[in-house]
């Protein structure tokens, strides 16, 4: 194995028998909707200022898709991306897992519409819903697929189109999100370390705090459902801000910890895109210089499971992160859920 340029890391792995194949990002693509809606255009619909969207949250645009536009559609652009990047053509991608909690309809997996779009025939395909840290969560596993031999190129996807599930008569959660996908490729590739470690975490006893209660099993789709607004996101924003900056902060310092690095030897960390305050808080618990933390929340809000994913290609494309350098992911969200990686970019 390499050296960073750093210092000398521990690869978890190492202890588990995986030595000689390790799973990395060949690349890294995203995509968002052209139309963008600005904090003046919500002091047009709610009851709210710019000031205020700006203050507490650091957001100052989002993007919308179009009504023809799907979430498989913004998914399907980010992956293009990633495999033109990577050069690989549909045939050798052998799995798809798209992370998202706005798929196209309740079944099939938005993951199936996906592999037809980009043509990927040979590749099995699922969803996975983890909010936030869904796409953490589904790089670990796509990284189990790589690493357990049975799996040579995984595409893992984050994509959302948020907008079809907020209420836009709620000015406590309207002004917070947007839409758009990340996609990365993944594969093995021995002469790096590439993803060293991955921390998922879940506290199912605060699910009510951050929700969307109708549409499934336990509330179906009736008049009275609807009616009752029970098909919009709905969050106690407080509670959810409180629970976010103890777990990330956690599952940071615990991946750090397993690869015996230092935030130092960190280059870039990419937090979930929720708040600015919340990852300004996250930054300094960890100890963290202001520009070690990346941001892009202000053109697109809180993108869920697409957030990191689009900072991710954000950041590389910027020169913030190159071959080499060590990246932090930590998220959080609905479940609750939240997760942390350590990778080697
Ligand atoms: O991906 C994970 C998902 N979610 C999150 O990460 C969200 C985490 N939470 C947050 O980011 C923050 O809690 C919010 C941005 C949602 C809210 O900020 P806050 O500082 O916690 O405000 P608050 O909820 O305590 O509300 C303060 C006031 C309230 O008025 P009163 O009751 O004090 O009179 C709200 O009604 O601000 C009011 N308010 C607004 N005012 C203008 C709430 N939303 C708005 C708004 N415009 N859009």
């Amino acid at each position: 194995m390499p050296e960073t340029n750093s210092k000398e890391i521990t690869n978890p792995r190492a202890k588990h028998g995986f030595l000689g194949r390790t799973c990395s990002i060949a690349a890294v693509g995203s995509y968002v909707p052209d139309r963008v809606l600005t904090n003046q255009d919500l002091e047009k619909i709610v009851d709210t200022t710019d000031e205020w969207i700006t203050s507490r949250t650091g957001i100052k645009e989002r993007r919308i898709a179009a009504p023809t536009e799907a979430t498989s559609d913004l998914g399907t652009k980010a992956a293009l991306i990633a495999m033109e990047r990577a050069g690989i053509t549909p045939d050798e991608i052998d799995l798809i897992i798209v992370a998202t909690i706005t798929p196209d309809m309740p079944f099939p997996s938005t993951a199936c519409l996906i592999q037809e779009k980009i043509g990927a025939r040979r590749a099995a395909a699922f969803d996975l819903e983890a909010a936030c840290s869904g796409f953490v969560y589904a790089l670990e596993i796509g990284q189990q697929f790589i690493m357990s031999r049975t799996h040579e190129c995984v595409l893992v996807i984050g994509a959302e189109k948020l907008s079809s599930i907020i209420d836009w008569e709620d000015r406590n959660t309207c002004v917070l999100f947007g839409d758009g996908a990340g996609a990365v490729i993944l594969h093995n590739r021995p002469d790096a370390h590439g993803l060293l470690t991955v921390k998922m975490g879940a506290d199912g006893g605060k699910a009510n705090i951050l929700s969307m209660p109708g549409g499934g099993s336990l509330n179906p789709a009736t008049p009275d459902s609807v009616q009752g607004r029970l098909h919009y996101l709905r969050m106690d924003g407080r509670e959810v801000f409180k629970s976010a900056v103890t777990a990330m902060c956690s599952a940071a310092r615990e991946v750090m910890e397993r690869c015996a690095v230092g935030i130092e030897d960190i280059k870039c960390v990419i937090p979930h895109q929720a708040n600015k305050r919340i990852l300004d808080a996250v930054g300094d618990r960890l100890g963290a210089t202001p520009d070690q933390v990346f941001m892009n929340l202000d053109r697109y809000g809180n993108t869920s499971a697409a957030s990191v994913a689009i900072a991710l290609d954000e950041a590389v494309r910027q020169g913030r992160i190159e071959r080499g350098d060590l990246v932090l992911l930590v998220v959080f969200g609905a479940g609750l859920t939240w997760g942390a990686a350590v990778l080697e970019w």
